[in-house]
């Protein structure tokens, strides 16, 4: 639990935010009653919400292994990146691709000021964490943060995992996501997962709910919605799948229990 005081100010912590309640399930320290209280009624909706974080968190790792092993990516944009934490971006990549340009962007302000503090802890490196907005995306790109730490001629692996469900329909997901890949060169890659009531429509009914109740947006996707993301880019074997069978390192007992599809694509020379 983050101590209130040594927070700074402007920040909301009465209103649940996604990102301290996504690190809520993953068993983290930066959430407040708010975000726990909700995080609790999604777990009671779905008692396995703690699995489809933690599972998008591994997906995260594999799809950035992916691409800076096969496809040789060392630049990447990680879109609702959330708090930093083990098994995030920049610590994957640290790994992975030791070196690589780094932009973890997140509209929430918790998650700059969290960032702020490791950054202060541990200056250098190649990240950078930019607060824009994936409804806006020609701002995100031209944001100072993003347009100046990347190399657009570059190949990039952008990162839209467990975020796109947070825009409303009106909000135009399928044309922010192209805005966003069209200003990718050819070579790079796009990984992202997404809720969907293709596996389990009660509870993701419920879950929708639950949302609704703490004044926040979910809007769950069918498959052939979420192929619609990939925007004509070459999917990866084994295509869209259920987030656990995105090339598992371990055979998953039921992959279809996080309730999430998945994807990785490369855009074609
Ligand atoms: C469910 S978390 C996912 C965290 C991370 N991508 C992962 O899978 O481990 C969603 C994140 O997206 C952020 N977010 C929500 N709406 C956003 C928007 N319009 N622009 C940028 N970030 C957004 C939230 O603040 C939150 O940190």
């Amino acid at each position: 639990m983050t101590d209130q005081k040594a927070l700074p100010t402007g920040i909301d912590t009465s209103v649940a935010h996604s990102a301290r309640m996504y690190d809520y399930w993953l068993g983290g320290s930066n959430n407040f009653e708010a975000d726990r209280e909700l995080g609790r009624a999604f777990e009671l909706a779905i008692p396995g919400i703690r699995t489809m974080a933690r599972e998008n968190r591994r997906f995260l790792g594999r799809a950035i292994r992916q691409m800076a092993g096969e496809a040789g990516i060392r630049q990447f944009l990680d879109i609702g990146a959330g708090v930093p934490a083990p098994g995030d971006t920049p610590s994957v990549t640290e790994l992975a691709a030791p070196g690589s340009r780094v932009v973890c962007v997140d509209n929430d302000p918790i998650v700059q000021a969290h960032a702020r503090a490791v950054m202060e802890a541990a200056p250098g490196g190649g990240t950078v964490y930019v607060q824009a907005d994936l409804r806006r995306p020609e701002e995100l790109l031209a944001h100072p943060g993003v347009a100046g730490h990347l190399d657009f001629d570059r190949p990039v692996g952008l990162l839209l995992v467990a975020v796109l469900m947070l825009l409303k329909d009106q909000d135009r997901p399928w044309a922010t996501v192209a805005a966003l890949l069209d200003a990718l060169p050819p070579g790079s890659e796009v990984a992202l997962t997404h809720p969907s009531q293709d596996f389990d429509p009660r509870a993701m009914r419920e879950v929708v709910e639950a949302a609704a109740r703490g004044q926040m947006t979910l809007v769950p996707r069918t498959r052939a919605q979420v192929e619609e993301f990939f925007g004509g880019w070459e999917l990866l074997e084994p295509g869209v799948v259920p987030v656990m069978a995105w090339r598992p390192e371990e055979e998953p007992t039921d992959p279809r229990a996080a309730y999430y599809w998945a994807g990785v694509a490369r855009k074609k020379g």
